[in-house]
């Protein structure tokens, strides 16, 4: 047994390797001239427009967002406003490759953390994440891909990004749509916080882990 893993393991490795490596961060940068007048010309994130920081994120899952923004399966009927506008925005990308593009464009840029700006009870908060979240985002709040539905990092996330998020998980305006999967996986996790001051206290908790 031990022989073939040899054999397909660093195949697989490679991949993997070749999934992440399709995007062309040069053909990014023009559709990325776009996303900068709501996030940010570094991808930073922007609380006036609300568009949240992409620079922690990871290609695939910024693709599979993309997909699920253009398609109506986030940001389609029933969800919030600013994942409504997300949506139009991501009918303009014209096909998947260019998603890959404009994500590798993000992956390339320069990274500035965010502010906090949600005060909460941190410890309160990490008895919520060690008992509901860790084991999907991980010990750190750093994500992990090897997990069904690849469940992103939270940590280097806007924390006010994140509190919008869990609300609208909660209420049903995300991870709704019978298509789905990995929004309503998550959308289950969002209501076992019984509180609003539950979702402010496990954020701060998140933002005080620092950004990796
Ligand atoms: C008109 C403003 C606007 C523009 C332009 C825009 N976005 Fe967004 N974007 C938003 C808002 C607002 C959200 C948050 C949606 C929500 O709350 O669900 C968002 C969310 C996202 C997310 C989800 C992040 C996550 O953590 O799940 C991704 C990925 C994203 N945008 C990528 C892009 C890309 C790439 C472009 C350019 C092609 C772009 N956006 C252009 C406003 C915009
Ligand atoms: C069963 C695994 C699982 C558990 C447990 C879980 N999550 Fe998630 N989470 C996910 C997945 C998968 C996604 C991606 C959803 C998608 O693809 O739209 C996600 C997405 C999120 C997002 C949106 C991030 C973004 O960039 O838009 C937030 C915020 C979040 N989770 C917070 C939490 C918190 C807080 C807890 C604990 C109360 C938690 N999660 C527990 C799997 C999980």
């Amino acid at each position: 047994m031990r022989s073939i893993w040899k054999v397909f393991l660093p195949l697989l490795l490679f991949f993997n390797d070749f999934a992440y490596a399709q995007g062309d961060p040069q053909a990014g940068k023009a559709h990325f001239i776009v996303c900068a007048n709501c996030h940010g010309d570094a991808g930073q994130g922007n609380a006036t427009t609300g568009a949240p920081r992409l620079t922690h994120l990871r290609e695939d899952y910024i693709v599979a967002q993309l997909t699920k923004f253009k398609a109506r399966i986030r940001g389609g009927d029933g969800a919030g406003p600013h994942a409504m506008q997300m949506s139009a925005i991501a009918t303009t990308l014209p096909d998947e490759q260019a998603m890959w593009d404009v994500a590798a464009y993000i992956g390339s840029l320069e990274e500035h953390l965010p502010d906090a700006t949600i005060e909460g009870n941190v410890q309160l908060g990490a008895d919520y994440y060690n008992q509901y979240c860790g084991a999907c985002h991980g010990a750190r709040a750093q994500g992990n891909p090897a997990i069904k539905g690849s469940p992103p990092p939270l940590i280097g996330a806007n924390d006010w990004y994140l509190v919008r998020q869990l609300k609208e998980l909660r209420r049903g305006g995300r991870g709704a749509h019978i298509e789905d999967k990995s929004g309503r996986q998550m959308a289950v996790m969002a209501e076992v916080l019984p509180s609003d001051q539950a979702i402010y206290d496990v954020v701060a908790y998140i933002h005080s882990l620092g950004s990796n």
